[in-house]
């Protein structure tokens, strides 16, 4: 079922809006198939962070292309899966928080930033395969990915999610503020000129706002399971 076609390694995309699920299960389906996984989104963030570091101006094209080509950006396995790496020390903690995700949305907005993050991301195409989480893990990084899938889910239920995930880790933000930055960064991944946040044309949309997540993951691991079984037979 993993064999690979044309030399290249399967990719599973999970593309979609914040909060719709797409990192739990991105997990679970990359364990379960045996796959590698992309964060993309923990790239951006970690771009992002080095950004407000170095009070980089999200607007300004030349110092963020400068910050790309100078970043020491690791992945590598932690206690808690994989850990994120910026020059030299783990920032797990802090790329996670809503100062974060706001210059991230800026960040990944711009041409130079998208363009330069490319390589990195592709590079996590290894056999036996990839499961690759994003906004445009299907539509721009891994256009040619057999199995492409977009996880929606309504504000409301992505927000309480969030909310929720900030609760536990002890960071208190009123839900009325982040309903309305979570709808604001929506529409600035969705309306942006690169890469916006839409569905590829080949791509299986799942609404999750109803379902739990080993609901989701059986739907993923079974159009694995047909896509890849289809390519094996022809
Ligand atoms: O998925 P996550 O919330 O960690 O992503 C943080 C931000 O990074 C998103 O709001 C989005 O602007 C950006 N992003 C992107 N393209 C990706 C992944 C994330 O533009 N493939």
């Amino acid at each position: 079922m993993t064999e690979i076609s044309e030399n290249k390694a399967p990719v599973l995309t999970i593309d979609g809006p914040s909060g719709a699920g797409k990192g739990a299960v991105s997990a679970v389906v990359a364990e379960r198939l045996g796959w590698h996984l992309l964060d993309s989104g923990a790239v951006y963030r970690a771009v992002a962070l080095a950004a407000i570091d170095r009070e980089v101006d999200p607007g300004d094209d030349d110092a963020l292309t400068r910050l790309c080509a100078d970043l020491d950006l690791t992945f590598e396995p932690g206690a808690d899966g994989i850990s994120v790496v910026l020059d030299g020390r783990p920032v797990d903690e802090r790329l996670r928080s809503e100062a974060v995700s706001i210059m991230a949305s800026k960040v990944a907005s711009r041409p130079p930033v998208r363009r330069a993050l490319l390589g990195l991301q592709r590079s996590f195409r290894q056999p036996p395969g990839l499961v690759a989480d994003g906004r445009d893990m299907g539509t721009v990084v891994f256009e040619d990915a057999p199995v492409k899938v977009f996880l929606d889910a309504s504000v409301e239920v992505r927000a309480r999610r969030r909310h929720k995930q900030l609760k536990e880790k002890g960071e208190s933000v009123k839900f009325s503020r982040l309903f309305r930055d979570l709808a604001e960064r929506d529409r600035r991944d969705r309306d942006r000129a690169v890469s916006p946040t839409v569905p590829a044309a080949d791509a299986v949309v799942i609404d999750s706002t109803e379902l739990t997540l080993d609901e989701v993951v059986g739907r993923l691991l079974d159009l694995v399971e047909a896509r890849l079984g289809r390519e094996k037979e022809n």
